[in-house]
């Protein structure tokens, strides 16, 4: 069911540029400026059959086909979420698509609720781990009917983190650190009571994105590089005055936008040329 479309979006993608990109790279809330090294094409998501529209704040809704950093790429210059009302299925369709095009290695980057101690806003975080309330809850970007054209039925999401490309990013920038993403549906933030619990089941970071692009990354067996750039700390008690909010998020973002397009400047070119 799904195979037609991904073939109808990439093949409409196809016709606007012969770039085939080893690299699909998706840059989280108000993270887009990142790719303003980008040299190629931008495609608004309304002009691809089947592409859902991005409408959050701080998502700019431009598929980019080209080079960043010397190595051939599609970018999602913002991204769709669930809390938008798109399925996990819907949300992923840009990622079959990237992948589609020839993209072997996922490179995602989000915005997150700090929640480890000593953790401060600008800190990287490379995902080693998730924990997805939407997937537990039965919101799998994989349930409904199984398309072996896709990928196997089930997948195995230990390691779905490349261990070597999380090296790699240690080894470019020693300041990053590792840990478990939580993820929650939305748009409200979590209130203190879910702090505190995802804290105690070892999460270190919250927020609305990734996981989904994860799993449908390993099912078609890509390789996965996530980032989390922290732009608040989760508020895990009432008494605690501070009130999280949209602006706080984009505020943070801009300032460590410049921080993430340093480190991908090194990263990128440093990917591997090959699926393992
Ligand atoms: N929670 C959920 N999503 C987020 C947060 C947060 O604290 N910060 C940025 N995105």
């Amino acid at each position: 069911m799904l195979i037609p479309q991904i073939a109808e979006a990439t093949a409409f993608i196809r016709s606007q540029t012969d770039v085939v990109p080893d690299i699909a790279l998706t840059l989280g809330s108000g993270l887009g400026p990142v790719a303003d090294a980008f040299e190629g094409i931008a495609i608004p998501y309304g002009d691809i059959p089947h592409f859902p529209v991005a409408h959050a704040p701080g998502h700019d809704g431009q598929l980019l086909i080209g080079t960043l950093y010397g190595r051939s790429c599609v970018a999602m210059r913002g991204r769709v979420h669930m809390y938008e009302g798109y399925t996990a299925q819907e949300v992923t369709f840009p990622l079959r698509v990237m992948h589609g095009l020839g993209a072997h290695t996922a490179c995602l980057t989000n915005a997150a609720g700090g929640m480890r101690d000593g953790m401060t806003v600008g800190d990287f975080v490379a995902i080693e781990d998730h924990l997805s309330l939407a997937t537990a809850a039965g919101e799998d970007p994989l349930r409904g009917m199984h398309d072996p054209g896709l990928g196997e039925r089930f997948v195995s999401m230990n390691k779905a983190y490349d261990p070597e490309l999380i090296a790699l990013a240690q080894s470019i920038d020693p300041a990053i650190t590792r840990g478990t993403y939580a993820h929650a549906i939305g748009p409200s933030f979590e209130p203190p009571a879910l702090v505190r619990l995802l804290q105690l089941i070892g999460c270190d970071m919250v927020g609305m994105s990734t996981v989904p692009e994860v799993i449908v990354a390993r099912h078609a067996n890509m390789r996965v590089f996530a980032l989390s750039t922290i732009t608040n700390i989760s508020v895990s008690t009432v008494a605690d005055s501070h009130v999280t909010n949209e602006a706080e998020v984009f505020e943070s973002a801009k300032l460590i936008t410049p921080k993430l397009s340093a480190f991908m400047e090194k990263f990128i070119p440093a990917l591997p040329d090959a699926p393992q």
